[in-house]
C-alpha cells in the first residue's frame, strides 16, 4: 500500500520542536508518518510514541519501526492518550512535545473504498477505525429531525433541513448505499442558483459532518486535549493543527480556558469561573497558515490553521 499523504506545514512544525537536547514527542495523529518521520531523522529523540486509531498507519509505520529503536507505533484512539502512556513500559511517562495533525489523510481519502470522499464511488463507510458506526447506519434509519442536526451542527450547512428531507425521500425508494448517490441527492437539495454561487464542492459539509459524527471527533478532541497537561514536562509544547472552524474553535477554547482567559468562542456557552487555573501560555497568538507556494503544492493545505501552547507549571 502506497502512502499518499502529504505532511501539511511541516516545516513550520518542526520550526518549534526543540533541538540540541533530548526530548520525548508524542505524535498523536500519525497518519503516514510525515512529522514522525522528520522529527526522527533530525531530531535528538529519547523516545516517540505515535498513535492513530486506522490500522492502515501500522502498514505506514513498520519501516519507523525496524530502523528506529526509540519508536513506538499505537493503533488506538488519542483519547486513551494516558491510558496508553500508563500501560506502556516507558522509563519515562512525561513529554517535551505532544503533537496532532488533525481530520484525514489522503490515504483515507483518496481510497474510494473507505468511503469518505463525495468524488469517489465507494461504500458509505467513513470509520477511521475504532468507531461504532458507519455513514450508512445514519444515513439510511436516522430520522430526518436528527439527519438535518448532525448536517447542522458538525458541518454547519445552511441547506441541512432541505439536503435531510431529501436523503429521507431518496432512502424510502431505495437504500442510499454510495458516496456518489449520496453526493447526488445533496446536489439535488440545493436550489440551482445557490449552487452556482458554492466555492467548495456542494457535498463537502454534509460529507464532513457525517465524518465528524461517525468518528465522534469532537469529543474525542476534547478529552485528549483535557489529558496532555498533565502529561506535559513543564515548558512542554503542545501543537495543533486544525482543518476546520469546529476544530479550532476547541482548540481556542481549550487554550484560552488553560492560559486564564474567560474568553468563550460563542455567547451560547456556560460564563466561566473568575478565577480560573494557569497551565498553558500560548505562544502563537494569531494561528499560523500555510504559505502560498504550499497551497499551491497542495491545495488540501488551504485551510490548515496551528496553534501552539507551552505548559508553565
Ligand atoms: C491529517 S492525518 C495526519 C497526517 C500525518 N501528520 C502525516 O504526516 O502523515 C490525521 C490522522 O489522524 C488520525 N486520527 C483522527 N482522529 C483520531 C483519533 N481520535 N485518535 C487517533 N488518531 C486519529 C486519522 O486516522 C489520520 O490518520
Amino acid at each position: 500500500m502506497k502512502n499518499l499523504h502529504n505532511p501539511v506545514m511541516l516545516n513550520e512544525v518542526i520550526s518549534f520542536i526543540p533541538k540540541n537536547r533530548s526530548i520525548n514527542v508524542v505524535d498523536a495523529t500519525f497518519g503516514g508518518g510525515g512529522y514522525s518521520k522528520a522529527i526522527l531523522n533530525n531530531f535528538k529523540v529519547s523516545q516517540l510514541l505515535s498513535i492513530d486509531r486506522d490500522p492502515i498507519s501500522k502498514i505506514f509505520s513498520q519501516e519507523l519501526t525496524s530502523n528506529f529503536k526509540n519508536f513506538t507505533f499505537i493503533n488506538d484512539k488519542f483519547s486513551n492518550l494516558d491510558k496508553i502512556i500508563n500501560e506502556s513500559n516507558f522509563k519515562e511517562k512525561k513529554y517535551d512535545v505532544i503533537l496532532y495533525d488533525l481530520g484525514t489523510s489522503s490515504n483515507q481519502i483518496d481510497y474510494a473504498e473507505r468511503g469518505f470522499s463525495f468524488n469517489l464511488d465507494g461504500p458509505l463507510d467513513m470509520g477511521m477505525g475504532g468507531n461504532n458506526k458507519k455513514a450508512f447506519e445514519v444515513i439510511n434509519n436516522y430520522n430526518e429531525k436528527n439527519l438535518a442536526n448532525i448536517i447542522f451542527n458538525y458541518g454547519e450547512e445552511r441547506f441541512s433541513r432541505s439536503i435531510a428531507k431529501e436523503i429521507v425521500k431518496n432512502r424510502k425508494i431505495k437504500l442510499i448505499s454510495s458516496t456518489l448517490e449520496l453526493s447526488k441527492i445533496i446536489l439535488q437539495s440545493i436550489p440551482n442558483k445557490k449552487l452556482n454561487k458554492k466555492k467548495i464542492h456542494p457535498a463537502t459539509k454534509t460529507f464532513q459532518a457525517l465524518r465528524i459524527y461517525v468518528n465522534d471527533e469532537i469529543d474525542e478532541l476534547k478529552t485528549s486535549l483535557n489529558k496532555t497537561i498533565r502529561l506535559l514536562k513543564s515548558e512542554g509544547l503542545i501543537l495543533i493543527v486544525s482543518f476546520q472552524s469546529l476544530e479550532d474553535r476547541i482548540v481556542k477554547d481549550f487554550f484560552n480556558h488553560n492560559s486564564g482567559k474567560r474568553w468563550r468562542s460563542s455567547r451560547h456557552y456556560p460564563e466561566l469561573p473568575e478565577k480560573m487555573a494557569t497551565h498553558l501560555k500560548i505562544i502563537t497568538k494569531k494561528p499560523i497558515l500555510p504559505s502560498d507556494s504550499e497551497i499551491k503544492i497542495n491545495p488540501r493545505s488551504r485551510s490548515a490553521k496551528l496553534r501552539v501552547a507551552q505548559k508553565i507549571q
